[in-house]
């Protein structure tokens, strides 16, 4: 989107994976709070993003406007907002493009600008516009208007509101969402709290390696302001969710996960109850130098560089000409993956020095391939940077400019 917002992937949290419509103000400020405690606040993940279930009315609408629930937000959103900014967050809503959203609560079809006026008179800093997947068989020249209508109403209020366009990847949104005005749109269904689910389970949800697969796949429509999303992060739900199907992941999977949407520059929203976050996923998600990677100025999106079966290289490029990789271990034993610069990233180093994100180490400064060990489902996060004055030569230019 033109509005000039979103520059990097969002960050922050959605009520939605562990809460589902379950949701109320105690809940938001006691997450605020954790937040500020905990680091993750700090760490850059402000936005506070209300999913599905604030809204007082169910069914179509009357003659009503759009009201928060008055026994689960007692104060009212105005106060939430206000809440969230003298803490240094950013508050998000929920809406959908229908008579009523998914959970059954009023939508804004036909209200889209009394809406939109709405959300920015209580200071609301971030919309989820969601259609529910409805949309599947919507032709894009339907879709595209549907999109667009509420993306003139934000921006016709003159508060910056960040617009998440969630239409399930229908009609190829990534191709022409931003035009439309989005700021991120979802590339599918809803993720599950798995890694890599082995059974035959209706193809609804996307497990982690399925969305990785997807989203990858898609990195030429992402960069600053218009965001490919994954969905929001799985990392500490532990099997634990109200909404989500699937049976956690392990700890080595859920980091894996966590790097991967990183460098895919994804948003990243914790989906998990960060009042009671175990140790390693705190520490998954506070790692500093992988959000780094996905909040890097360039914004550009990894790409998959090197596919030996289970074996895989991912590469993103940072805006000072470094190099972040991860080696991707899908398979079931440990393996040895080699990232070569010039076979798998195309530079011409010579020389380079090797990072560890998560080990958060230096781990030398090599002139051949570099080879490391990686568990099953690991992913290695390496910082690659070149060493001065050890670029190979340019090819001398054949044609003249
Ligand atoms: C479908 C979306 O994909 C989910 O992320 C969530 O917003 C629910 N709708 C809410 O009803």
């Amino acid at each position: 989107a033109d509005n000039g917002l979103a520059r990097t992937p969002p960050m922050g949290w959605s009520s939605w994976n562990q809460f589902g419509e379950h949701i109320d103000e105690q809940l938001l400020v006691q997450t605020m709070d954790a937040m500020v405690a905990n680091g993750l606040r700090d760490a850059g993940y402000v936005y506070i993003n209300l999913d599905d279930g604030w809204q007082r009315h169910k069914g179509e609408r009357r003659q009503q406007p759009l009201e928060a629930d008055p026994v689960k937000f007692p104060h009212g959103m105005r106060w939430l907002a206000d809440y969230a900014h003298q803490r240094g967050f950013k508050l998000g809503i929920y809406s959908g493009p229908g008579q009523t959203t998914c959970a059954g609560f009023t939508g804004s079809e036909g209200h889209e600008q009394e809406d939109a006026k709405l959300f920015a008179s209580w200071g609301v800093d971030h919309l989820k516009y969601d259609s529910c997947c409805s949309h599947k068989d919507t032709p894009r020249d339907a879709l595209q208007p549907i999109v667009r209508r509420m993306s003139q109403a934000l921006r016709a209020t003159g508060r910056p509101i960040v617009y998440h366009a969630c239409h399930c990847g229908w009609a190829d949104i990534w191709e022409w969402g931003a035009q439309a005005g989005a700021n991120h749109w979802r590339i599918g269904q809803d993720i599950s709290d798995d890694f890599d689910y082995p059974g035959n389970r209706e193809k609804y949800y996307f497990d982690v390696l399925d969305m990785l697969d997807r989203g990858i796949a898609l990195g030429k429509h992402t960069g600053p302001g218009h965001w490919n999303d994954f969905d929001m992060l799985v990392v500490g739900l532990n099997g634990r969710s109200r909404e989500l199907v699937g049976a956690g992941a392990s700890n080595v999977e859920y980091r894996t996960h966590f790097s991967l949407w990183a460098l895919a520059a994804s948003p990243l929203l914790i989906g998990a109850d960060v009042r009671t976050l175990d140790p390693y996923a705190l520490e998954t998600l506070s790692n500093r130098e992988v959000i780094a990677l996905n909040q890097d100025p360039l914004g550009a999106p990894a790409e998959k560089v090197r596919d030996d079966g289970p074996l895989q290289v991912y590469a993103k490029p940072l805006a000072d000409g470094r190099v972040a990789v991860a080696l991707l271990n899908r398979g079931s034993a440990t393996a040895e993956i080699t990232v070569s610069p010039g076979r798998d990233l195309g530079e011409p180093w010579k020389r380079y020095r090797v990072r560890d994100l998560w080990r958060h180490a230096d781990l030398g400064e090599v002139d051949i391939p570099y080879t490391a060990e990686v568990i099953s489902h690991e992913a290695r996060v390496l910082l690659l940077t070149p060493v001065p004055g050890s670029t190979a030569a340019p090819l001398p230019d054949s044609t003249t400019h």
